[in-house]
């Protein structure tokens, strides 16, 4: 058993509620000091569980009166719940009345406002600081809203569903009822008031529908919303030409706000997004940002069916939702890049972010399986393994069934479950009962453990060739680590994409149709597959495109990764044989603790890769990018967050300058003309021109060399676009230029305006490669700038989080001052947002695997932490499953 003082809720312990709540009629008067709700809900009791007493969840609410049926009745207040006793057996009438404070909300959970306006958040569990409620996702009722409040200062009331009704009321105020026809949990339910102005368009889907699809923002932002509208139209494209699913809404609003914990939320109808995660321009805007708009957007909308239509039983089955809807927007994702080439860039990209962030959750303190057994705050399990990784499951799914199946899998999740809150198994039955027969439905039970097991399973391949007999046999073994309370793991179902090669790059036929690509379907822990006809010994190309979110040892040689790197038909493979290389020799020098030198081959390689003639200038950038310091730090037992920086710099310091005529000519070479476009080909050049442009920099400071950090702060000044412009700021700053100093100073001039961009100013500051101690000290000075605040959770993220999670080499330093600041922060933000606190906090997940002096004094700032006796639940189980 886990020590602490956080009450567990456990999966186990599911039971359906005492009642249902069917129809909702919420009446809002706003105003920001003192908002009354009246909620009038018909309930009725769930005969399939016994008679018990009616409660109701609600925080942070002042409670005026409970009526049932017209008259009062008698209640009391426990912790966080309203209990009536003498409810009736039959239906009734409920009437709750209570306000609360939107303007004292900082943990943005619940009615908030935000620029003046009123938003909300209610995933998961911020209904009930709006209203007492039955506020658990398997309690689907059909709401009216009416929203009152001042004309002036609030023009524009949104909710749920379709506009029913409006008007003038006294005293300069006005109204609006919507009703949203489709049943919903509490969790998706949203109001929106304030001085908005929105883009509008009208579509008609393939269906022959008409639609008004909105996008809010606040006055001035409209021109940045250009890019979020024709993402949404092309999502609603893609969902019904792949998936069948069309829009079932007559409107569909999206709305921005500057204060919001997460990217973005699916309330129905009613999208709330992040301002960071809609809007955009070139000006303000790099080539990620309009790409991660794209995939967000796409992503709350296709929540519309996989997480709306059909939803989760309990919060333990979330995955269910967010895996299936994070495998749907990188589909889509892929599907908008076009060329195979692209979508192997975003086949890359996404690893690399499973990679540095997933794996290391999955390995440390908070390690948890995909649908988690017990927490004892939800929102600290919108993690990266929910998301991310249940996204590979989804997609191992389709692999293992093939896309036509797979589609077939969802048609039939729809016919059985719309309208219904179901579980994770629901969704597994599904698409095995769709194919019959299929690896997935006859190994089903031992694929569901995918689900249950936490930790990144180990992949040892080895291969051995039978010149006589002419035979290539593989053996494959698997086997997972333990986790915090998971010790013993069974072996999973791990679908091998897989070709071979031979030694000058040819394929191999497999078999004796002459494929020369198979999956490979693992599921005991070990097994042995034979190939025929195989003359010579040959390269393997395991694991394509990422086939299992696994760690793979295949034990190549560096000869044959480099085949691998030259010839493989999978562009993901050919990137991840470059990935290997470079790791492999970081991890000898770190290992042996001798310094880093790269092979005169390896650097031939990269030489090769960024010359290529048909390369993509974005598959060259991917290749010529070395592991990241936290995928890195993954690979070692003992971690020294300060050697693995003085190796990964020195590595890019001889990559910097045994290329550095390439680099010139790749930078010359990729020169985007005409105007700005985020499209794959275009923004493939100008982040090719950006590393070029950042290895230049970084090789003048070396070389003493003043032309490249001119020429970059020249570039900086001129640059049409802000991938450019950040681009050349970035490659100054990274490279500590003397030159940075005036850029950033400039640059704050420039956009001192602009939240957004003054956030990118903050991040840049704080993720630059440390030197000296410099950039802690910079970071640490900039939480007094008078634009930084805690309270912004953007802003908080952009300073705080960059330097404590995303600059371990700055973060983890001899004197501890890194831990110290990490600490004071998330005190500071647990008393305002703990939400966001909790989020920091998980930068000390991995404390117990860091070399001394680090461990020991990081482990006493987490225990300074927990000392703390009112901390938000939120940040005490992160604080104590790291201590456990
Ligand atoms: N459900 C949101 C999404 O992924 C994320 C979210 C969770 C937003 C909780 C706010 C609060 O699409
Ligand atoms: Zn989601």
């Amino acid at each position: 058993m886990r020590e602490g003082t956080s009450p567990l809720i456990h999966r186990l312990d599911y039971q359906q509620p005492a009642y249902w709540i069917r129809k909702v009629d919420l009446t809002f008067d706003l105003d920001p000091a003192k908002t009354l709700v009246t909620s009038k809900m018909q309930v009725e009791r769930n005969r399939a569980v016994p008679h018990g007493p009616l409660r109701l969840h609600g925080e942070e609410l002042n409670l005026l009166r409970v009526l049932i049926d017209g008259s009062s009745v008698s209640f009391r207040q426990e912790g966080h719940e309203l209990v009536i006793e003498g409810a009736p057996d039959a239906d009734f009438a409920l009437e709750i009345r209570n306000t609360c404070c939107p303007e004292k909300n900082t943990a943005l959970s619940g009615l908030y406002t935000s620029g003046g306006s009123f938003f909300t958040q209610c995933e998961a569990e911020g209904f009930r600081r709006i209203t007492y409620f039955l506020d658990r996702p398997d309690v689907m009722a059909v709401y009216t809203v009416t929203l009152r409040a001042d004309a002036s200062r609030y023009p524009i009331l949104l909710s749920n569903g379709n506009l029913t009704d409006s008007g003038r009321l006294d005293n300069g105020r006005h109204f609006a009822v919507w009703s949203d026809p489709f049943p919903k949990p509490s969790y998706l339910f949203a109001v929106v008031a304030g001085d908005l102005v929105a883009r509008e368009q009208r579509v008609r889907t393939r269906a022959g529908k008409d639609h008004l699809l909105q996008v809010y923002v606040r006055r001035g932002d409209l021109e940045k919303t250009e890019h979020a509208m024709n993402s949404l139209i092309a999502s609603m494209v893609w969902d019904e030409a792949r998936f069948g699913l069309p829009l079932d809404l007559e409107r569909f609003m999206v709305v921005g706000v500057s204060d919001f914990n997460m990217g973005a939320m699916e309330n129905k109808g009613l999208n709330i997004f992040n301002t960071s995660a809609l809007l955009a321009s070139p000006a303000t805007a790099t080539d990620a940002d309009f790409h991660r708009i794209e995939s967000i957007v796409a992503h709350e909308y296709f929540h519309n069916w996989t997480g709306n239509r059909v939803t989760c039983r309990d919060w333990f089955q979330l995955s269910l939702k967010e895996g299936l809807t994070v495998f749907r927007d990188q589909e889509f994702s892929m599907d908008m890049a076009g060329t195979p080439s692209a979508r192997a860039v975003c086949r890359i990209q996404d690893v690399r972010q499973l990679r540095a962030l997933q794996f290391p959750e999955d390995s440390g303190a908070m390690a948890h399986p995909v649908r988690p057994d017990s927490y004892a705050e939800i929102n600290n399990f919108y993690t990266t393994t929910v998301y991310e990784k249940g996204a590979e499951v989804v997609r191992m799914y389709q692999t293992l069934v093939g896309r036509k199946g797979f589609e077939a899998g969802m048609k039939l999740y729809f016919e059985r479950h719309d309208g219904q809150a179901v579980t994770c198994d629901d969704f597994a039955a599904a698409i095995a009962d769709a194919n019959p027969g299929s690896p997935l439905a006859t190994r089903l039970d031992t694929f569901k453990r995918w689900y249950s097991q936490a930790g990144t399973p180990r992949l040892t391949a080895r291969g051995e060739h039978d010149a006589a007999a002419r035979t290539y046999t593989l053996r494959l073994a698997q086997h997972t680590p333990a986790t915090p309370g998971q010790g013993d793991k069974q072996p999973q179902v791990i679908p091998v994409v897989m070709g071979l090669l031979d030694r000058h790059g040819a394929a191999l036929a497999l078999n004796a149709a002459g494929d020369t690509e198979t999956v490979l379907v693992l599921d005991q822990a070990e097994q042995t597959f034979v190939f025929e006809n195989i003359d010579s010994e040959p390269v393997p190309s395991l694991l394509r495109d990422f086939s299992a979110p696994v760690v793979l040892d295949d034990g190549l040689s560096d000869a044959a990764l480099l085949v691998l790197m030259r010839h493989d038909s999978d562009a993901f493979n050919r990137w991840e044989a470059g990935q290997r290389l470079a790791l492999n020799r970081i991890l000898h020098a770190l290992r042996a603790g001798q310094p880093l030198v790269l092979s005169p081959a390896f650097i031939e390689a990269m030489r090769g890769v960024l010359n290529h003639p048909e390369l993509d200038p974005a598959f060259k950038e991917l290749a010529l990018t070395l592991p990241g310091e936290s995928y890195i730090a993954e690979q070692l037992d003992v971690v020294d967050p300060q050697a693995i920086h003085a190796a990964v710099m020195a590595a890019q310091a001889q990559l910097a300058s045994a290329l550095r005529d390439d680099w010139i000519a790749a930078f010359e070479a990729h020169q985007v003309q005409g105007g700005y476009t985020p499209d794959p080909a275009s923004s493939g050049k100008r982040a090719l021109a950006n590393l070029a442009l950042s290895m230049l920099v970084l090789d003048a400071r070396s070389s003493g060399d003043a032309v490249w950090p001119g020429k970059a702060y020249q570039r900086f000044k001129d640059a049409s676009n802000m991938t450019d412009r950040l681009g050349a700021l970035a490659a100054l700053v990274n490279a500590g230029a003397e030159l940075a100093a005036p850029a950033l100073e400039r640059f704050h001039a420039l956009f001192k305006d602009d939240a957004l961009v003054i956030d990118k100013w903050f991040a840049l500051q704080a993720r630059a490669p440390e030197v000296d101690g410099r950039v802690f000290a910079r970071a640490k000075a900039l939480t007094k700038h008078p634009d930084f605040t805690l309270r912004n959770p953007n802003r908080a993220r952009s300073l705080v989080a960059s330097l404590c999670m995303f600059n371990p080499a700055a973060f983890h330093r001899t004197d501890a001052a890194g831990y110290v600041f990490w600490a004071d922060q998330v005190l500071a933000m647990d008393a305002i947002n703990p939400q966001i606190a909790s989020r920091i906090a998980r930068a000390m997940d991995r404390w117990s695997v860091l070399a001394e002096p680090y461990r020991s004094a990081a482990r006493e700032a987490v225990a300074r932490v927990a000392a703390k006796p009112d901390l938000s639940t939120d940040v005490r189980e992160i604080v104590e499953r790291a201590l456990a």
